[in-house]
């Protein structure tokens, strides 16, 4: 008699889904030839490489916006999360669809900032200095955020800024206006401004659930930057220890983390950056050179693969994954294409036209900051 064997349902689940994902590649390669130039592919840094590898252009988010600004193609399929797709519905044509294969694609950081926050944030700080806050105050969003967020910063004057750019946002904010209101990422705003030599105690943080961000009016009022109390869930599991060992086992080692680690983290790296300045460092470098390094697993990994005449590991013993870029997958990036040869368009991002005309002004600004 045959021996029964008992295959848990998981094990079941997951050998369909990597029979699924593997026929969905044939799927893409088909959808993407019918096509052909009706449709460009976007990727971020941080998507699974079954996924990224069918990116038309794949950067970090200052270049996908720059990039998505001068697609000629009716439709943008973006591999990345719901913010960046937002951008590309503002930066590009009316005509011009902008799909997102997985609407669950989101930002954690991006969700810990609504507008509703924000507004009442500006309208204490009118309280505070009895004006309107603009006289002082210029209010700088991270491209990690909402669209009706950058609307918000493009009435006010302000600008967005990316992990590529922010020193350059903040050196524009202080030519114009004596305190800079950034949000949603503490981290990126604390480790731009120290970098700028802004003192740790004219950098306060404003906790949106208490009135008043919690903080005193002396403490506003002494403040050159007010950072929204905001973090990267990927970003904050990398420690100063981690880095500390790392140094231990190899003296020559470098280390290299995104601007989204703490501060405690970021003082103790070689060298900081975006997504792009990472890659470039390390498929640049010499030979035999070590790098750890603080950003997302996909990424890490991937340099990891494609530089093995080098020692490139991630900064953390931890997976360090963005749970949210990871839900795009090639599933998702089959369907989508499928239904637009079928004529049918799922997944669209719209961004109401009031929001895009304001959120336009914000990323303009951005665009024309020197680098
Ligand atoms: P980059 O701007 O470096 O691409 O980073 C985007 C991001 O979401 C990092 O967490
Ligand atoms: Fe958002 Fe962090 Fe993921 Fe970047 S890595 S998309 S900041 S959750």
């Amino acid at each position: 008699m045959a021996e029964l064997v008992f295959t848990p349902p998981n094990e079941l689940a997951d050998e369909t889904l990597i029979q699924q994902e593997a026929a969905a590649v044939e799927r893409i390669q088909r959808a993407r030839a019918i096509l052909g130039d009706r449709v460009v592919i976007l990727g971020h840094h941080y998507q699974r490489d079954e996924v990224v590898q069918f990116a038309d252009f794949q950067g970090d988010s200052y270049q996908l916006s720059k990039e998505g600004a001068k697609v000629a193609a009716k439709y943008i399929v973006f591999a990345g999360v719901h913010f960046m797709a937002e951008s590309a519905v503002i930066l590009g044509r009316s005509d011009q669809v902008v799909i997102l294969p997985n609407m669950q694609a989101g930002c954690s950081m991006a969700d810990m900032a609504n507008a509703e926050q924000v507004l009442t944030a500006w309208d204490e700080l009118e309280q505070v200095f009895g004006a309107d806050p603009a006289e002082h105050i210029m209010p700088i969003t991270y491209m990690n955020s909402a669209a009706n967020l950058k609307a918000f910063v493009g009435r006010h004057g302000g600008t967005v800024c990316t992990s590529s750019n922010a020193r350059g946002a903040l050196e524009w904010a202080f030519a114009q206006r004596e305190k800079v209101f950034f949000f949603p990422d503490q981290h990126l705003g604390r480790n731009t401004g120290k970098a700028m030599g802004i003192p740790l105690d004219q950098m306060v943080l404003w906790n949106p659930f208490k009135p008043f961000g919690g903080l005193t009016d002396a403490q506003i009022l002494n403040a050159k930057i007010i950072l929204w109390q905001g973090h990267c869930s990927v970003h904050q599991q990398f420690r100063p220890e981690h880095v500390d060992l790392w140094r231990k086992h190899y003296s020559d080692i470098n280390i290299i983390v995104h601007p989204e680690c703490m501060m405690e983290v970021v003082d103790k790296a070689d060298y900081v950056g975006s997504t792009s300045y990472i890659v470039n460092m390390i498929d640049k470098a010499p030979a035999d050179s070590k790098w750890a390094v603080g950003t997302e697993v996909h990424l890490v990994n991937r340099l990891k693969n494609r530089n093995p005449d080098k020692f490139v590991t991630l900064l953390s013993p931890f997976s360090c994954l963005c749970a949210t870029m990871y839900r795009i997958s090639p599933l998702d990036l089959a369907n989508a294409l499928e239904n637009l040869v079928e004529g049918r368009v799922i997944n669209q991002i719209f961004v109401d036209e009031e929001v895009q005309h304001y959120a336009r002004l914000a990323l303009d600004r951005m665009l024309a900051i020197p680098k």
